[in-house]
This record gives C-alpha cells, sequence and structure tokens, in this order.
C-alpha cells in the first residue's frame, strides 16, 4: 500500500503533524494538507507544488468531512488519513471553556473526520487510518480532564472501527499512535514537563509504525515503561498520585 504514496494530513500546519508531512514530502508522497492555519499548509505547498494540495480545515465545523472528500478529491485518491490534529491543555481550575473546546476539537471533530475517512476507504475498497491520541489516555489525568478523557474516546473509538471494519471484511487498517511529552507548541505554558522527545524524532517513528501497519505505538521506550505501570495502579492509589 505504501508504494502508491498518497495522504491527508489532518494538522498539519505545525507540531507533530507538519514534521511528518515533511517526511512524506522527502520520501516522494503526494499530500493533501489540511488544518486551520492555510498560512502554514502553504509553507509546505511551497517545498513542493506539484504534490501538494491545501485546504483550511476547521475539525469543529459541521461541513468539515464535505471539506476533507473535497481535498480527497483534489489530490486524486489516497491510501492514508493521518488524524493529528488536536487540542490540550491542562485546566487545574476546571475552566468550561478550555473542557468545552477540548470536547468539540478532539471527540466532536475527532470522530467527524475519523468517520468521512473510513466511509471513504469502505467505498474505495481499501486505506489506512492513522491517528494521535496519547498516552494520557491511559488513566484519568487530574490536571487535564478534558485532554485525558478524549485521548481515551480517540483509542478506544479506533478500537471499535477496527473490529468493525474486520467484521464487515473491510480492508482498513488501524495505527493509534500514542506518544509521551513532545516538545510543540501544544506544551507552551512553560509547565516543565519531564521526557520531552523532539517532533522530528517522534514523526520518524510514527512514519515507520505506519509502514509496519501496527495496531497500537507507544512512543517511546520510556512511556512504554510508564503506561504499563500506570495501569497496574489501583484507584485508591492512583487518586493520591501527584501529577
Ligand atoms: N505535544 C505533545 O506532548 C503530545 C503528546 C501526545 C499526543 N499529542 C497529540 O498530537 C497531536 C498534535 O499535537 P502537537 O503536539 O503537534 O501540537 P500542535 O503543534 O499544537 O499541533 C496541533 C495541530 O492541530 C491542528 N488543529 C487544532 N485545532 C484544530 C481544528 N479545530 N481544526 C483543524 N485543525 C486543528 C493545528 O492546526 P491549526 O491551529 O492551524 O488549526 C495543528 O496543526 C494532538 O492530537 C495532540 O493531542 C501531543
Amino acid at each position: 500500500m505504501f508504494n502508491s504514496k498518497s495522504a491527508v494530513i489532518l494538522g498539519a500546519s505545525s507540531g507533530i503533524g507538519r514534521e511528518v508531512a515533511l517526511l512524506l514530502l522527502s520520501e516522494g508522497w503526494c499530500l493533501g494538507v489540511a488544518a486551520r492555519r492555510e498560512e502554514a499548509l502553504l509553507e509546505l505547498k511551497a517545498l513542493a507544488p506539484e504534490r501538494v494540495e491545501v485546504m483550511a480545515i476547521d475539525v469543529t465545523s459541521p461541513d468539515a468531512g464535505e471539506h476533507l472528500l473535497t481535498l480527497i478529491d483534489r489530490v486524486g485518491d489516497i491510501d492514508l488519513y493521518f488524524h493529528a490534529s488536536g487540542i490540550g491543555k491542562q485546566n487545574r481550575t476546571l475552566e468550561t471553556d478550555i473542557e468545552l473546546q477540548t470536547m468539540e476539537t478532539n471527540a466532536l471533530g475527532f470522530t467527524r473526520m475519523i468517520d468521512t475517512a473510513y466511509r471513504y476507504f469502505a467505498e474505495r475498497g481499501r486505506g489506512h487510518i492513522a491517528a494521535i491520541t496519547s498516552i494520557a489516555g491511559t488513566k484519568g489525568l487530574g490536571p487535564a480532564p478534558a485532554y485525558s478523557a478524549t485521548k481515551a474516546l480517540q483509542a478506544t473509538y479506533l478500537q471499535a472501527l477496527e473490529q468493525q471494519a474486520h467484521q464487515r471484511g473491510l480492508d482498513i487498517r488501524f495505527t493509534d499512535i500514542r506518544p509521551g511529552f513532545v516538545d510543540t507548541a501544544l506544551l507552551n505554558d512553560n509547565f516543565p514537563y519531564p521526557m520531552l522527545m523532539r517532533p522530528d524524532f517522534v514523526a520518524r517513528d510514527i512514519v515507520s509504525s505506519i509502514r509496519r501497519r501496527r495496531h497500537v505505538r507507544v512512543i517511546d521506550w520510556r512511556y512504554r515503561i510508564l503506561t504499563f505501570f500506570w495501569r497496574l495502579v489501583p484507584r485508591f492509589l492512583w487518586r493520591r498520585m501527584k501529577l
């Protein structure tokens, strides 16, 4: 599947999505790139004008799915839909706006776009859906309730679609990417995040995981160990843990 080399990346304007776009471009892929900030997307197009299509898409908008289909049409045909768009903030004082915006983007917007890609691939006969969820979905995190809850939703949703596709006999592959802390704009709140990874390092792991058709990939090995132990922590201890 990777020989035909065309994809749409949603959330390509910055951070991990942008790094994955750069990597795929350097490998000769044709791309449709989308996010809200069109100027940042046009910078990608300038690198390979004949291989990049650009579209401003806000995943919280009700017509975002239609825009995605238009973008796919402009690329021609895609083998991979990569969902990198998302927001996340610490919210220790539980401000309503932050919680609801996070839900709209990471839960409703995510569902809207992943469903559109799923139906597209179901009709086309085959395809690959990859999405960045997070290790934050492993447990409910007190400092970021909506973020951790929506990341758990995303992971469960991908698992559900994977089962549905299998039972319907659809040749659709799913890759759930779960990074630990990555040095991107998402974390620009001056909090001293430990074990920070570089976005280009994470992007290389993502592309390799997609190529290997992995179902779930926690990045990197330190976070694989951490999340293994997080899962074992009982509820009465978890609520006492300082994060
Ligand atoms: N950084 C980390 O530590 C970390 C760890 C684990 C998982 N993740 C996940 O990785 C993904 C990418 O985040 P990042 O770290 O690369 O942060 P980032 O640099 O802030 O990138 C977020 C991307 O999402 C797009 N986006 C946000 N809201 C959108 C909307 N309403 N419609 C369309 N696009 C939207 C942004 O583009 P526009 O603003 O131009 O729309 C941007 O391209 C997110 O899902 C995040 O939760 C990040």
